[in-house]
C-alpha cells in the first residue's frame, strides 16, 4: 500500500536519505531500526511530506504523492505521531483531539469511538491543557489524535522514547490491537529491540541514509543487531 522509490531527501545543502526503498502491506507492521541521526525521522517526514523529496517517489494506494501537500497526504489516510510528539500545549485534551479530525479521510464531527476507546484514560483529561500532561499522557493523546483521522497506515517515531515503563506496555497492547483490527498498517520508529521484536513484522534498517538491511523477525539476528544497531 506504501512504496517508497529511490527517495533522496537531506536539509539545505546535505542529502541524508539516499536511495531508500521500502515496501509496507495493509495491516503490516513495518519497523524502521538504526542507530541515532541515521536518517529514520528524516523518512518520516519525507512520507507524511513534511520534506520534499529531491529524488525517486513516495506511492500511497497506488497514487504518485511525491509531490503532495502534507495535508493531502494526510486526507489519502496517512497519520503521523512525530517525534517529541507535538502537542499543542495552550490547548485542552479535547481541542488536540478535534485537531486530528481535521485530517479525515471522510468530513467527521465527532472523534470515532474506535479511537478513544484504545487510550480509555483520555475522556477524564478532556478539559486539561495539553502541556499539563506527563510525557506518557501526551504520547497517548499524540496516539488518539492520529488515530482520530481512521488512518490505513500510521507513521509512529519513537513513541517510547522517555515513556514510563506502565505506558510503554500500553502502547505495546494498542499497536497488538491495531495489528489484530487489521485495518491499519504501521511504521514505527523505535530504538527498543525487545520492543520492535514484539510487535513487528518487516524491518528495515538503516545506516547513514541507506538501508542496510532488510528481512523478517526470523532474519533479525544477533549477528545483524551487533553489525548494525549496537553502539
Ligand atoms: N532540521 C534539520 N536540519 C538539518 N539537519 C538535520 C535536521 N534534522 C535532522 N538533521 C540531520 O539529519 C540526520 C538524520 O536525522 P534524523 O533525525 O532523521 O535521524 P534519526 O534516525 O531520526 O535519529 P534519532 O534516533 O536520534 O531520532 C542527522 O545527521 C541530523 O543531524
Ligand atoms: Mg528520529
Amino acid at each position: 500500500m506504501l512504496a517508497v522509490q529511490q527517495l533522496e531527501s537531506g536539509y539545505g545543502e546535505s542529502i541524508i536519505l539516499r536511495e531508500v526503498s521500502m515496501q509496507i502491506k495493509p495491516g503490516q507492521v513495518v519497523c524502521l531500526l538504526g542507530r541515532n541521526g541515521v536518517g529514520k525521522t528524516t523518512l518520516m517526514r519525507s512520507i507524511m511530506g513534511l520534506l520534499r523529496a529531491r529524488n525517486g517517489k513516495v506511492v500511497y494506494k497506488n497514487a504518485d504523492l511525491t509531490k503532495a501537500a502534507p495535508a493531502r497526504r494526510a486526507r489519502s489516510g496517512i497519520g503521523y505521531v512525530p517525534q517529541g510528539r507535538e502537542i499543542f500545549a495552550q490547548l485542552t485534551v479535547y481541542e488536540n483531539l478535534l485537531l486530528g479530525l481535521e485530517a479525515s479521510t471522510t468530513p467527521m464531527a465527532v472523534i470515532p469511538d474506535e479511537a478513544i476507546a484504545k487510550f480509555p484514560v483520555l475522556p477524564s483529561m478532556y478539559n486539561r491543557r495539553g502541556g499539563d500532561l506527563s510525557g506518557g499522557q501526551q504520547q497517548q493523546l499524540a496516539f488518539a489524535r492520529a488515530l482520530a483521522s481512521n488512518p490505513d497506515l500510521l507513521l509512529l517515531d519513537e513513541p517510547c522514547e522517555g515513556i514510563q515503563p506502565s505506558i510503554v506496555e500500553d502502547i505495546r497492547e494498542v499497536i497488538r490491537s491495531i495489528k489484530q483490527d487489521g485495518k491499519t498498517a504501521i511504521l514505527l520508529a523505535e530504538q527498543s529491540l525487545d520492543f520492535v521484536k514484539s510487535v513487528g513484522d518487516y524491518f528495515y534498517i538503516l545506516e547513514k541514509g541507506v538501508v542496510a538491511w532488510e528481512g523478517g523477525l526470523d532474519a533479525l539476528s544477533d549477528d545483524v543487531i551487533r553489525s548494525y544497531l549496537t553502539v
